[in-house]
């Protein structure tokens, strides 16, 4: 993330040195090639940008795919842990009839699932919040992007008059301190966004170890339950 941040920023800050240079040659002569250039420097930049947000919404999409699929393994380890013993005891349950038991299997089923699924609830919460801070996060970079693909436009209407020089040099400066703006504005974003990419993947690591633990007592506690069952069962 932060190589990729400070490549977008190198190549950001030489097109604006390239149009500072090219500025000092063309502003004398007339609007039109500035306003080439202008319109050029922001295409490249937007393009730049561009990549920077689809590798960006690329890792957010990675992240959330990493948390849901983190949710579905750990949902399927503890029920496959509990199928067989759930098995087991219903096979003992159908070859005794006589046997007298509290609960039926629909319930049991019902118990565990939501057992387990309470198990996922910090991981839940994580994901519903990541996709929305994911996405705001995006939104924001885009919003830039969006500011620099139309700050030819915006900076060209200082320039009233084609012929005047004054005009197209106030077009440019127009240019380079909005840049310069949001490069800043881009920089900050995509910080805040690395950061939370960053804190979202070790708060994962910290969920899925809950949700082990939980599982894992679950599991243990419904085959404890199911087995002293069992033992009751056979002994009649
Ligand atoms: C991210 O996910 C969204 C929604 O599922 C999808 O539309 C988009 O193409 C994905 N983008 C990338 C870069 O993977
Ligand atoms: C599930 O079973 C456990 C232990 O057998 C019990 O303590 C708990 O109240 C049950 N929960 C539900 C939702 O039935
Ligand atoms: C970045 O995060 C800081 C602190 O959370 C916040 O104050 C600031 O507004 C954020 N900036 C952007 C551009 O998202």
């Amino acid at each position: 993330m932060m190589s990729q941040t400070i490549g977008v920023f190198g190549l950001l800050f030489l097109t604006l040195a390239n149009c500072q240079v090219i500025r000092v040659e063309t502003d004398t002569t007339n609007y039109g090639p500035v306003s080439m250039v202008v319109d050029n420097l922001a295409e490249i930049a937007v393009d730049v940008s561009d990549e920077t947000t689809a590798q960006l919404e690329g890792k957010i999409n990675r992240t959330q795919q990493d948390i849901a699929g983190n949710i579905e393994v750990l949902t399927a380890n503890a029920l496959a842990q509990l199928s067989d013993v759930i098995f087991e005891t219903n096979q003992i349950l159908v070859a005794n009839p006589d046997c007298n038991v509290a609960w039926s299997l629909d319930d049991l089923n019902d118990n565990v699932t939501h057992q387990v699924g309470g198990c996922m609830g910090g991981l839940g919460d994580l994901l519903e919040n990541f996709r929305l801070e994911g996405q705001l996060a995006l939104e924001r970079v885009q919003e830039l992007v969006q500011e620099m693909a139309q700050l030819p436009a915006k900076c060209q209407m200082l320039g009233t008059s084609p012929l005047n020089p004054v005009a197209s040099a106030g077009g440019s400066v127009c240019f380079i301190n909005a840049m310069a703006e949001i490069n800043k504005g881009m920089a900050q974003s995509l910080h805040n966004a690395s950061l939370l990419l960053v804190q979202t993947h070790q708060t994962t690591e910290d969920q899925v170890e809950q949700a082990q633990r939980c599982c894992a007592t679950v599991v243990q506690q419904v085959g404890d339950y199911l087995h002293e069952e069992q033992d009751q069962c056979q002994q009649q």
